[in-house]
């Protein structure tokens, strides 16, 4: 297993996957910056999104999993920055192939569709899977800015 430097962003309605996710991921020896939010508190999804696009553009993170309740406001929230590449997973072969056909490099999680041993494996997954390169699949991602 590769260690790596991680990022791991959510609103409130993720804080509980958030911790969970955090726990393991610290014990299986990656470190992991938590970008908050840590409290119940009700808060907007693109501010952690965006603190999640400032981790990994600027290098402080290698790749990052940023979660809300579906998953979808904050991976929408985070594409909008340039660079990030976020792909929603509810499924370990999604998020294996968000690595290996189109370089995502922010994982988003839903903590209302998903529970806890899914997310552990889409995880797993995304951080487990190199991008295959090749012309193809560069060309493409190139498209994209
Ligand atoms: C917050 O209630 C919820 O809307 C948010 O976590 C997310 O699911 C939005 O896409």
């Amino acid at each position: 297993m590769t260690v790596r430097t991680l990022a791991i962003a959510s609103d409130h309605a993720g804080i509980e996957m958030k911790a969970q996710l955090k726990t393991w991921l610290g014990g299986l020896g990656h470190e992991v910056i938590d970008l908050g939010t840590n409290g119940t508190e009700s808060v907007d999804y693109p501010d952690f999104a965006a603190a999640m696009a400032a981790a990994v553009t600027e290098g402080r993170a290698e790749r990052g999993v940023l979660i809300c309740g579906t998953g979808i406001g904050i991976s929408i929230a985070a594409n909008r920055h340039p660079g990030v590449r976020a792909a929603l997973a509810h499924d370990m072969t999604t998020a294996r192939l968000a690595r290996g056909h189109n370089d995502a490099n922010v994982l988003a999680l839903g903590a209302r569709v998903i529970g806890i041993e899914v997310a552990k494996d889409c995880v797993a997954a995304f951080l487990a899977t190199e991008f295959e390169g090749g012309e193809r699949h560069s060309r493409r991602i190139a498209k994209m800015g």
